[in-house]
């Protein structure tokens, strides 16, 4: 399933504001007064594309339904194969027996920075924990998924209910409550790029905390340093024990979960680490590590945990 949001701010309006005047009297409370902050002519403009966006892309939705349905009937008539991957319905099926899985592995995406970003950045953020959703679902080992430190009504929130559907998923949503309040101390390992512990293997005992934090990485350290202030264990991906990489890694909160996924589904390290990390950060298997290798999973260190 693919989620599509937009990146836009958001301002709610009433429906029936249909042109500048009258989105402009929207905002003031006695007509003939000077709204006290008056949206721009440009965020008018911004608002109505939002507007006009969000109806064409239900419409969309519905021709995309309607077209596959016709090559499914088409592709039954002449007795091919209807659907190449799992139904909607399997995919549901699995995420929920893995969630009920008292073993399944863990991980929670820190919401809790809701104030920290841009609004263009928070839309970035839930695009990602969309993607999170979406590539858990398709997961052939589904990992537990959390959502932790929403807050009621703030914008991750107001964002997450533009999406149809939203609180039916797969995801434990957590509001006004953080991983700290949620999991025992003692198991929660805030994954942070600049710990001093290397992530050796995953571990079931374990919730894995990524932080959903768009920055830019303006805020260096910053999860990490809210972490140790939490006097919680922290680890960072074993990126360079496994590959050469051209710039830094510091990877998006995606990245951090697929890769995760990735090796709970049983990849070696060095193979999801290559299938998840971006082109252009230019990730190269280790030499040293490629020589140890003997069956084609070169990491022996990742113990997989059981299913
Ligand atoms: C885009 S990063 C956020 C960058 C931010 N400036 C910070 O303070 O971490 C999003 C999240 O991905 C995780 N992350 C990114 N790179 C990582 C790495 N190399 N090892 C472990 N976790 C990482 C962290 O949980 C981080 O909070």
């Amino acid at each position: 399933m693919a989620f599509e949001i937009s990146t836009e701010s958001t301002v709610q309006l009433p429906e029936s504001a249909t042109n500048e005047e009258e989105l402009l009297l929207a905002k003031t409370k006695n007509p003939g007064e000077t709204p006290p902050n008056p949206l721009s002519k440009n965020q008018i403009k911004k608002q109505k594309k939002l507007k006009l966006y969000e109806t064409l892309k239900k419409e969309r939705r519905i021709k995309e339904r309607e077209k596959l349905k016709v090559r499914r009937q088409e592709a039954a008539a002449k007795g091919l194969p209807v659907r190449t991957g799992p139904s909607r319905k399997e995919l549901k099926k699995r995420t929920k027996a893995s969630i009920e899985n008292p073993n399944a592995l863990n991980v929670a995406i820190d919401l809790d920075y809701d104030d920290l970003m841009h609004d263009g950045d928070v839309a970035k953020c839930i695009k990602q924990c969309l993607r999170i959703y979406t590539i858990n679902r398709r997961s052939h080992n589904p990992c537990r998924l959390h959502f932790t430190g929403i807050k009621e009504n703030g914008r991750i929130h107001n964002i997450l209910k533009k999406n149809d559907g939203w609180q039916n998923w797969n995801v434990d949503y957590h509001f006004n409550k953080t991983h700290i309040d949620i999991f025992a101390k003692n198991q929660i390992v805030y994954l942070t790029c600049e710990s001093d512990t290397v992530l050796e293997k995953l571990d079931a005992e374990c919730i894995y905390v990524i932080g959903g934090l768009v920055d830019h990485n303006h805020q260096k350290g910053l999860c990490h340093e809210r972490a140790v202030k939490a006097d919680l264990k922290t680890a960072r991906l074993p990126l360079s024990e496994y590959v050469d990489m051209k710039t830094r890694s510091v990877l998006s909160t995606f990245h951090v979960f697929e890769l995760l996924v990735g090796v709970y589904e049983g990849k070696s390290w060095t193979d999801a680490i290559l299938e998840t990390i971006p082109l252009r950060k230019g990730a190269k298997p280790k030499k040293s590590k490629d020589l140890n290798c003997t069956d084609g999973d070169s990491d022996s260190k990742v113990d997989q945990l059981p299913r």
